[in-house]
């Protein structure tokens, strides 16, 4: 949702003559972390990059195991890769689409370094079983909250938003597929100072001293590179952006819970359909509606297919990493016994993570969708669904 004020905000940060990384980015990060309710927010330039930087400040290095759904966009197993240690893929719940801490003791490896969550789609996941595991163990947890800024969890004593963050540090995506925009870009939020630090510097090459501060100062500074970093910056042209974004934000949810709440209305009951459900300490944000088909016999792809014929546009749900091509050859594990002897495309052990893939649909959900659409997509999606299982039966 980008409207005229983003216009405006994103023309001020080019007149000013300042477009990289400076002062919107700074306001941007205090906006954020004052939203969230964490010490830090830390802006870079993809959720991916911030999950690189987490992980990598988590400790996690060549030769460690992280624990970490499979069922989740696909950035979230490459971070891991990226830091030179290995995916130990856990399934996820049979009833949701979040890992399942139940598992996590028999995927646990003597080199478990991190547990890298993931709120799917929004869903907090179930971070008050996750983080006592991770506490008997004294591992870090990075939360992956790409999706789920403005989801909150109720831990026991009242409601907090995604992002306080709950673990070491968590990261948000911006992406335009995203409840919040800034074109493509990322927040890390962390209570650790000396994280907060290590942070600002490997986003920027690892550089001592900030352009602003360096441009500001009277005296010449040289700047050193204290460490190996990269470019991970934003720009102050999309903080202008995230700015902006941030004060629509709470029309944006609610506009997209009266939408799921109609959508959960009319989906309860309907036959070969299941709705998500919002356990009684989450609050998602409903970045996704996803639906998930029970009866195997009716394909995924053909009731896509019918929807789009009928002008209704959907997503499937998500991938699992380790079904993807680019796993083929990575080395990772999951939750059998001295590793698995399954396919590589296909493990026992991740039943539901692909099962979750073959069946979830996501729906059309966003601001300014009329209830009539509402309406007319479920009305389709019905008959779709009803027709085929017809077919099949014959
Ligand atoms: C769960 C999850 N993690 C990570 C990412 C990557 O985010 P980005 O595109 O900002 O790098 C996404 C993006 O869709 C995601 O859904």
């Amino acid at each position: 949702l980008l409207g005229q004020e983003e216009v405006q905000a994103a023309g001020e940060a080019i007149l000013s003559g300042w477009v990289t990384q400076g002062p919107r980015v700074a306001q941007f990060e205090k906006e954020f972390a004052k939203f969230v309710g964490a010490q830090h927010a830390v802006a870079v330039s993809s959720c991916t990059a911030g999950l690189h930087l987490a992980l990598k400040g988590a400790g996690v290095g060549e030769g460690d195991d992280v624990l970490v759904p499979s069922y989740s966009f696909i950035a979230t197993a490459n971070s891991i890769l990226y830091c030179r240690a290995r995916p130990i893929f856990v399934d996820i719940s049979s009833d949701g689409f979040n890992l399942d801490p139940s598992l996590l003791e028999v995927a646990w490896t003597p080199k478990t370094k991190a547990i890298l969550v993931v709120h799917q789609v929004g869903m907090p996941c179930d971070l008050k079983s996750i983080l006592k595991f991770a506490a008997r163990k004294g591992v870090k947890v990075v939360e992956d909250a790409a999706c789920a800024i403005g989801s909150e969890v109720n831990l026991g004593a009242c409601w907090e938003k995604i992002g306080k963050p709950h673990g070491h540090s968590a990261c948000f995506s911006f992406h335009p597929r995203k409840v919040l925009t800034t074109g493509d870009g990322g927040m890390i939020t962390t209570n650790d100072t000396q994280l907060d630090q290590r942070l600002r510097l490997w986003r920027h090459h690892g550089m001592s001293v900030s352009d602003v501060a360096r441009h500001r100062n009277q005296e010449i500074i040289f700047e050193d590179y204290t460490d190996v970093g990269y470019n991970y910056r934003m720009t102050d042209i999309q903080g202008a952006i995230g700015s902006v974004q941030l004060t629509r934000l709470s029309g944006i949810l609610k506009e997209r819970r009266s939408l799921a709440r109609l959508y959960e209305q009319l989906l309860a009951d309907v036959d070969g359909l299941l709705v998500p459900h919002e356990p009684s300490w989450a609050r998602t944000n409903w970045q996704t509606f996803l639906v998930s088909l029970t009866d195997d016999r009716v394909d995924q792809r053909a009731v896509m297919q019918q929807l789009r014929d009928a002008g209704i546009s959907t997503r499937r749900g998500i991938m699992c990493a380790h079904r993807e091509p680019a796993y083929r050859d990575v080395a990772w594990g999951c939750s059998g016994p001295n590793g698995c002897d399954c396919g590589r495309s296909h493990c026992a052990q991740l039943l539901f993570s692909e099962r979750a893939q073959q069946r979830s649909i996501a729906l059309p959900l966003f601001p300014g969708m009329s209830r009539e659409d509402v309406h007319y997509v479920v009305k389709t999606l019905c008959k779709t669904v009803s027709t085929i299982q017809t077919e099949v039966t014959k």
